[in-house]
């Protein structure tokens, strides 16, 4: 087992961290904000993740998880150091490196001679050379070990990944933080750093096109007769194209697909490349908000203005409290534009703070007087809610279903039924 060092414990530090520990490695974890450390130090978990303070608590009482509010006393004895910083967008989409560059800077004052310093933050590629030149010692190695945890799914994801990536220029350091997940007998995956990078972009960026062309089939569904479910079932059976990601919905979003996809594209420009297919992912998912808004407008019969309608979901996707880039933000705010008052309810999620919609602690009290129900989050408590429960408080019974997972009973007794992706 070895000893391992993570710098920031947001939410891939964190899930790297306790999932680290629970393999039996010796994890010593540091952030800059004292009070984070603090909680964590005393089992308060700062993020909404299925298991995730559960996996934490286990980790501090076995020993195997620890933090610090001083990199120094994490850093003691660290054959590998994780940089799980954050990498904000900037203004042209390219992604800053300000803070992974400060982080390796001060790795670099306590690393132990021959230390493994790993990239996990989903960084440019080149981000690898740049973290070399920052650290300035000779005794430290490089690595590239991109994470593709899902929100809501990061512990299932970290036990049971597709792949684990590890890029050095060295493949013998890349084995090494590769059999740091010995324990997940998966495929490794041995690159350079640079491949490692583009792989981590590669994938969320073919995702993104994945469902911006579910969410084009799901449009001509809606005007064709044609069911998208059905339609997605009939081609995702093909082996080669597969079932999984192609559920249509009101548009992707979240804290990685735009920022991701606009990386990738500032990424392509910075070589000379013209993405068009990136490109158009990004515009048909904008398309998708508009079609989504202009529906729920024409099923209002024509117009929004003054009309209560109530919002199931704001989180981006279930299983999380994350409202970064979240669709359901999105449609509600084109509501709120075409001069709906829109009440909404998320069993996890707040609204932002300037948002002029109005947030209640229940389903039944968003539909309270509503003339329309959308549904635009895929929690468990919507797809097994009976229509009978909300049906009858609401002003008009008109249910428009973004993520197509009501049951029937809701087509059946609401006046007007619209699903995504069928008439
Ligand atoms: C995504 C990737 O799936 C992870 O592999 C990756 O590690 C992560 O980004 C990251 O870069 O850190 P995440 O942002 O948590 O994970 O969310 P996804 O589950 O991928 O969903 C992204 C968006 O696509 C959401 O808005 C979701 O509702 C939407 N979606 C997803 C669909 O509309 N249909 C689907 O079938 C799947």
């Amino acid at each position: 087992m070895s000893k391992v060092a993570v710098v920031g414990v947001g939410y891939v530090g964190l899930c790297t961290s306790a999932g680290l520990a629970s393999l039996g490695h010796e994890v010593h974890s540091f952030d800059v904000i004292t009070e984070k450390i603090s909680n964590l130090q005393n089992g308060i978990v700062h993020i909404f993740e299925e298991g995730l303070a559960d996996l934490v608590a286990s980790g501090i009482q076995s020993g195997n998880l620890n933090f610090h509010n001083d990199l120094e006393t994490a850093l003691s004895f660290a054959e590998f150091v994780f940089l799980c910083v954050p990498t904000p967008q900037d203004e042209d989409g390219t992604a800053d490196l300000q803070y992974v560059i400060s982080a390796a800077q001060s790795v670099a004052k306590f690393a132990q001679p021959g230390a493994v310093v790993i990239t996990k933050s989903t960084v440019p590629v080149g981000a690898a050379k740049k973290v070399k030149e920052a650290l300035s010692r000779e005794d430290l190695y490089v690595a590239s070990n991109p994470e593709f945890l899902r929100e809501g799914t990061a512990l299932f994801d970290f036990y049971n990944p597709d792949r684990i990536v590890a890029g050095a220029d060295d493949p013998v350091i890349a084995h090494k933080v590769a059999d740091l997940y010995q324990n997940t007998s998966v495929p490794n995956l041995i690159t350079s750093t640079a491949s490692a990078e583009l792989i981590k972009y590669a994938a969320n960026a073919f995702l993104a096109i994945k469902l911006s062309f579910v969410n084009e089939i799901a449009a001509i569904c809606e005007q064709s007769g044609a069911d998208i479910n059905d339609v997605t079932k009939g081609f995702g059976l093909d082996s080669r194209i597969g079932e999984k990601f192609l559920k249509a919905g009101p548009g992707w979003g979240g804290s990685c697909f735009p920022k991701d996809t606009r990386a990738l594209l500032a990424i392509s420009e910075s070589y000379g490349v013209k993405s068009d297919l990136i490109n158009s992912a990004v515009h048909s998912n904008e398309k998708t908000f508009d079609r989504i808004a202009l529906r729920a407008e024409q099923l209002a019969g024509g117009s929004l203005h003054g009309k209560k309608i109530a919002a199931w979901g704001i989180a981006f996707k279930a299983g999380t409290d994350d409202i970064r880039e979240s669709p359901a933000v999105v449609i509600i705010n084109r509501l709120l534009d075409k001069g709906a008052e829109v009440v909404a309810y998320d069993p996890k999620a707040k609204l932002p703070a300037e948002s002029q919609a109005v947030q209640v602690g229940t389903m039944a009290e968003a539909v309270a007087d509503a003339e329309m129900l959308i549904v635009l989050t895929e929690w468990p408590e919507f797809i097994t809610a009976s229509s009978s429960n909300f049906l009858p408080a609401m002003k008009a019974k008109t249910v428009f279903d973004t993520r197509a997972i009501l049951s029937s009973d809701w087509q059946n007794h609401a006046s007007t039924f619209a699903s995504v992706g069928s008439k």
